[in-house]
């Protein structure tokens, strides 16, 4: 285990057969209709590249930059869309991937301007983490892999100062290394 960590919540393993078990939800859900899976960059990416690849129906792959933390572990509350898919999304079903819900900004957010300014039709929400007690919009994921406690987590695409996302496993990070 990295020495920044000071447990590990979720391992490889665990990930894993969760994530198979969202895709099949997913392509279930689908039940043959094409989506739009658009990642937002860059905490979901790891996620995002196992996800698809366990998801049994067509799918179109994209991308969108929304960003909220900058180099701290609390949130400033303005999100910042920095890229949007290029995608035509009018009408079209999105499943949009994020790593982790928080207070709910950053999908609230993204899925309301993919709607507004997009056109996208059905705009769904997959995550893998849920950190409910912090919840400050009222947002649900459609899709959701492991309920999370009030802590801060890295790995698995998951970072703090874009460190640590290369970790196979999720796990709290050391208050000690908190520091930019
Ligand atoms: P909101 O508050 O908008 O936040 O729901 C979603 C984004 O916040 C980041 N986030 C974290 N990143 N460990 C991280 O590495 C955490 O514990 C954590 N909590 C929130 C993340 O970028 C997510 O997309």
């Amino acid at each position: 285990m990295h020495r920044d960590i000071a447990e590990v919540l979720f391992s490889a393993e665990a990930i894993n057969t969760r994530v198979q078990a969202l895709g099949r939800q997913i392509s279930n859900d689908l039940a043959g209709r094409e989506a739009v899976v658009v990642a937002l960059l860059k905490g979901s990416v790891l996620f995002f590249s196992d996800l698809i690849r366990s998801i049994d129906a067509p799918v179109k792959v994209d991308f969108a930059w929304a960003s909220s933390y900058g180099h701290s572990t609390s949130s400033s509350g303005q999100i910042h869309l920095k890229v949007f898919p290029e995608e035509d999304l009018k009408g079209r079903t999105v499943v949009v991937v994020d790593d982790i819900l928080d207070t709910g900004r950053t999908l609230d957010t993204v899925v309301r301007r993919l709607k507004e300014e997009h056109g996208a039709g059905e705009v769904r929400t997959c995550v893998l983490l849920d950190k409910m007690a912090r919840r400050v919009v009222p947002i649900r994921a459609d899709y959701s892999g492991f309920p999370v406690d009030d802590v801060f987590v890295v790995g698995y695409g998951l970072d703090f100062a874009d460190r640590y996302r290369n970790l196979p496993y999720i796990g709290v990070l050391k208050p000690e290394c908190q520091r930019p």
